[in-house]
């Protein structure tokens, strides 16, 4: 069985740090980003330094951390190098596929937006020739005082890319906008944002978590699926540019959403296997990719009631009738879009799998072990296709969901330049 081998970019930012008490959040920040394979070398101003220290920020990074404009009186600069030629801002910043500034004070923002240099990091982001991403931290009062939101507009009206704040305690004891966003949301949009967007112009429609199949007002029938999943195939497909929509059973999940993209997934909610059919039927004209996630519930009771069923004496007997496979129903349209199916299996998946790709004549399924996968954070995936199976190793589901678009992706681009796009494509052998 192949391994299919994660690539991992290795993608260089700059992390600069302003004056404010959110900076220790950059310490986590730090240690996440070199965990997803990120070169992370960190800039601090001199008011960041009395809330964390360079020496922390340089065990956490690797890196001595740039603090400093000029070459000391020693002709060394702030990284002990003789042969520096007082060009650390140009230099550093054409090395980096990002500046990311984490936290970004009222004072730093007012100084981005006036395009004042006046230290390393102000005059790195003067100098830059890449994205800039500035995630705000400030007391509410400071973030709604006219000046700052007036640099802020004039911060999105010159290209840079805001992430937060957030709205929440705040260290001075008072509630509001202005905390900084947690390191873990910062990370994920930041990982986000050097996606390839192999999937711009491309429609992805997806079922997502369980069904209820109601038996009368208080009970039904339904499974444990959380929606972890198919919610993560939703934001990497965002991720990756595409326009999603998202039809889904009942989840505690709220709506994927992509900031440094863009947008959002279009989200219907839908409660039984019927109401996704439709919402699929409404919705599928356009769609270049179709992946069921959801877990349809099989069946649904032949008979409900409006009322709750009363306790009896004797046993209740349920009659159950077949849901519609809306799978099938998708896969054998004229023109159907090109479908990925899921296999939630509890024994012999490989073998389950394979029959389920060719009884539903679907180039791609995505095998897992249901009792591993169900309201799990990780999983694994083995991916079954005309070519065999290539496993998806074990990983968070958002990693693995960007593993699947990008070998949905390139099997689609196979498959459409031996001409079978756009027909029906037959996978039987
Ligand atoms: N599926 C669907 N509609 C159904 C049942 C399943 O669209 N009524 C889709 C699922 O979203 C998934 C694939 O079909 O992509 C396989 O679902 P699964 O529950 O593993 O298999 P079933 O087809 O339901 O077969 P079985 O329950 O016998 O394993």
């Amino acid at each position: 069985m192949a391994q299919v081998m994660r690539d991992a970019p290795a993608r260089r930012i700059i992390l600069g740090i302003t004056g404010g008490i959110a900076a220790y959040k950059a310490a986590e920040l730090t240690r996440l980003l070199i965990k997803q394979g990120t070169h992370v070398q960190v800039a601090m101003t001199e008011a960041a330094c009395h809330f964390i220290t360079p020496t922390t920020m340089q065990a956490l990074s690797g890196h001595p951390v740039l603090t400093n404009l000029w070459i000391n009186s020693q002709g060394m600069n702030n990284q002990g190098n003789s042969n520096d030629d007082g060009m650390a801002h140009i230099h550093a910043s054409r090395a980096t596929d990002a500046i990311v500034v984490a936290p970004a004070s009222a004072d730093f923002i007012a100084r981005l937006a006036h395009g004042l240099a006046d230290d390393l990091l102000s005059t790195l982001c003067l100098a830059r020739n890449c994205p800039l991403i500035v995630a705000p931290a400030m007391n509410r009062q400071m973030w709604e005082n006219a000046a700052t939101q007036r640099n802020i507009q004039q911060l999105i009206a010159d290209g840079v890319i805001l992430l937060g704040p957030d709205s929440g305690s705040q260290a001075c004891g008072e509630e509001g906008m202005g905390r900084m966003q947690e390191a873990a949301q910062l990370a994920r949009d930041i990982q986000a944002f050097f996606q390839p967007r192999l999937l711009a112009g491309t429609h992805v429609l997806l079922t997502a978590g369980p069904t209820y199949e109601a038996i009368d007002a208080v009970r039904g029938i339904t499974n444990r699926s959380s929606g972890k999943m198919g919610y993560a195939v939703a934001q990497a497909a965002l991720e990756l540019g595409a326009r999603v929509t998202l039809i889904s059973g009942p989840t505690a999940l709220s709506a994927p959403h992509c900031p440094l993209v863009g947008q959002g997934a279009k989200l219907i909610q839908v409660t039984s296997a019927a109401d996704m059919l439709q919402a699929v039927q409404q919705q599928v004209a356009d769609a270049d990719i179709f992946i069921g996630v959801a877990a349809v519930a099989d069946y649904r009771a032949a008979q409900t009631s409006a009322q709750k069923i009363k306790k009896g004496a004797t046993k209740l007997s349920l009659d159950l009738l077949p849901n519609p496979d809306i799978l099938g129903y998708v896969a054998s349209l004229p023109k159907p879009p090109f479908c990925v199916g899921f296999a939630a299996e509890s024994h012999d998946l490989i073998k389950h799998a394979h029959e389920k790709r060719l009884t539903k004549n679907i180039p791609l399924i995505a095998a897992n072990l249901a009792q591993h996968a169900v309201g799990a954070d990780d999983n694994e995936l083995i991916l079954i296709d005309h070519a065999g199976e290539h496993v998806l190793p074990r990983a968070d589901k958002l990693t693995l969901a960007r593993d699947l678009l990008k070998h949905i992706v390139a099997l689609r681009h196979s498959l459409s330049h031996k001409g079978t796009m756009k027909h029906p494509i037959k996978v039987r052998a």
